[in-house]
């Protein structure tokens, strides 16, 4: 089953300027890894915003969880995005001056259905789960500012991943890391989604990666816009 598909999509900042993105086909079934590439100013970035509901295409159709997102005001596609998908920003977007657990709680507070699926008794314990699955248990209380880019990283996948979104998109987090700690990362991440068998969209434009995933797609190749 697709957690979400999209047909004709066309995506331009302003209406004078060429489109960024102009996408005949493209879907992801539910549980799927999928690994998202092409180099800087592709349109990568873009595209994750119109699949988050931020941008809204000129023309195409868009479904995710069986719901036509064009169609939606944009306070229907705030909530869709709040209850059902994880977003990890390329520099994490952790607000500074709170701590680990006020920065992974945030999302609940921002959506009343995906704060349902955690309830309010164990909504402790399952916090605690997810930072003893990403080792960070010991951070809770210290405020984000004070942490390493590996650490901001792993609170980031927390935020992400608490409340059970189904899907989760990543807009290439692993880029301050090395190799190494890149596949690692990675790896972090699957085993984090695995229980709820979450369906994963991650963008990058470091081809190296793509074999820890189910599949790959070159964006330039589902992509008629954006720069040639
Ligand atoms: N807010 C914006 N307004 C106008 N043009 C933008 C904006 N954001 C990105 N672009 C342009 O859209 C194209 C794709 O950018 P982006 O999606 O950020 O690519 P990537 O994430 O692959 O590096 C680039 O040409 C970029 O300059
Ligand atoms: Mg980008």
């Amino acid at each position: 089953m697709n957690i979400l598909s999209l047909q004709n999509i066309e995506f331009s900042y302003n209406p004078k300027s060429q489109k960024v993105l102009d996408i005949k086909s493209f879907s992801i079934e539910k549980g799927d890894k999928v690994f998202l590439y092409g180099p800087s100013g592709c349109g990568k970035t873009t595209f994750l915003e119109v699949i988050a509901g931020v941008l809204v295409p000129q023309s195409g159709i868009f479904s995710f969880l069986s719901r036509d997102i064009t169609k939606m005001s944009p306070n229907e596609r705030d909530q869709m995005r709040a209850a059902h998908i994880g977003y990890i920003f390329q520099s994490f977007n952790l607000i500074p001056y709170l701590s680990v657990e006020e920065n992974i709680v945030l999302p609940l507070y921002l959506s009343p259905e995906r704060r349902k699926k955690i309830s309010h008794t164990i909504e402790s314990e399952e916090i605690q789960k997810i930072c003893q699955q990403l080792g960070i248990v010991e951070l809770v209380t210290r405020p984000v500012s004070e942490l390493s880019v590996g650490q901001q990283q792993r609170v980031a996948v927390a935020r992400a991943l608490l409340g059970k979104p189904e899907l989760i998109l990543a807009d290439e987090p692993t880029s301050a890391l090395d190799q190494e700690h890149r596949e690692k990362f990675i790896q972090l991440l699957f085993e984090v989604c695995k229980q709820e068998n979450t369906t994963v969209l991650f963008v990058s434009h470091d081809r190296t990666l793509m074999n820890l995933f189910d599949r790959s797609v070159s964006l330039a190749e589902i992509n008629q816009g954006g720069r040639k």
